[in-house]
């Protein structure tokens, strides 16, 4: 059942393809917004640099976030490939560099069911080179094959939409990383709607969500010593000028600053101009002053409670819920 001639399939998905117009579009009005909302969308953090330069975010001992959650998943994937059920089908949303995966497809395997993977992620170089090293990972494999799909998670849900590709094929779907809670909560909930509720097959998604509520823990994760979480949002910043075609930011106009909110249990990560300047997007002059803020991405530290009401919003249940009682990070991993 292994990929036989040792290479994996990537499936183009992207329905923009090479075409930036959307996000320009949304690169443009997000910077155009009245001050206080102004923001580089998320996304443009996510290109092949920006996955280097979260690997090594992902290296440090600070950062407490990958490693809870890969405890997590080595001391509980066995049960949570039982709860999941039977799919055959496995698709991973956001899939970065497939390290927790591997956790997970080693106990599918290890059920010996007939598994097609899909890695689902954005950056064309890093998700080629994370398949690689997870079929080399599973070279020994029989029962689960690996496959490629190069979009978003609009493209994914596209595709499954207009697409019988899958058949009617129960799907379950993972998405690891606390990313749901890097997108505003309307467009997660309306997500993960559009996933598991439709009547073409039966879904179930396999979420990981990051509960911490230690403000210490979580600056420091977000903030680095090393000045990883710097490089990484300094990325967002060129990735920006590549989409508008322009050298509309000076990096060393701008500094970092990341912030927790316990109200509302979001740590946000802003760049902060260091003097009075301003930029010339799309024939329109924005200006900012010194110690505005620029969003850059938000990450949310949701708990149980605050998940159910994610549920809720999304029109699904919650089936089952994992954390380790011996972590004090508050990871979790939620069934729906
Ligand atoms: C926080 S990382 C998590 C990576 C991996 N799942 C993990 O747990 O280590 C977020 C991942 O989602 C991908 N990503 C972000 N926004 C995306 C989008 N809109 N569509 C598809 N992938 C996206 C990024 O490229 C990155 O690999």
């Amino acid at each position: 059942m292994h990929n036989g001639n040792g290479t994996i399939e990537v499936r183009d998905i992207r329905l923009q393809r090479e075409d930036t117009t959307n996000l320009r579009e949304e690169l443009v009005a997000s910077l155009t917004r009245p001050s206080s909302f102004r923001s580089i969308p998320s996304i443009l953090l996510w290109d092949d640099r920006g996955q280097e330069l979260f690997e090594k975010i992902m290296d440090c001992p600070q950062y407490y976030p990958f490693r809870a959650e890969l405890a997590l998943l080595s001391g509980y994937s066995d049960q949570m490939v039982i709860a999941t059920g039977q799919s055959r089908l496995i698709i991973e949303l956001g899939a970065g560099n497939c390290r927790k995966t591997l956790a997970y497809l080693t106990a599918v395997e290890k059920r010996r069911i007939p598994t097609a993977y899909f890695a689902v992620d954005i950056a064309p170089d890093s998700l080629a080179n994370s398949l690689a090293q997870l079929l080399e990972n599973m070279s020994s494999f029989q029962y689960v094959i690996c496959h490629g799909m190069l979009g978003s998670y609009d493209d994914c849900v596209q595709l499954l939409e207009d697409n019988d590709a899958f058949g009617g094929e129960d799907v379950l779907f993972l998405w690891f990383g606390n990313s749901v809670t890097n997108l505003p909560w309307k467009t997660a909930a309306d997500l993960i709607n559009h996933l598991l509720c439709t009547k073409s097959r039966r879904a179930k998604l396999l979420l990981s969500v990051d509960g911490c509520r230690n403000e210490e823990l979580i600056l420091s994760a977000y903030d680095l010593p090393g000045r990883q979480s710097r490089l990484f949002m300094q990325n967002g910043l060129i990735h920006a000028n590549a989409v508008l075609d322009d050298k509309v930011f000076d990096c060393a106009d701008w500094d970092f600053e990341g912030s927790w909110d316990p109200v509302s249990a979001m740590h946000n990560s802003y760049h902060v101009a260091k003097r009075n300047l301003t930029v010339q997007v799309d024939g329109q002059i924005v200006p900012f002053t010194k110690g505005e803020k620029l969003h850059g991405i938000m990450s949310g530290k949701w708990d149980s409670e605050i998940v159910g009401r994610l549920c809720e919003a999304a029109g699904v249940t919650l089936e089952r819920n994992w954390t380790r009682p011996v972590d004090n990070f508050g990871k979790s991993m939620t069934l729906v």
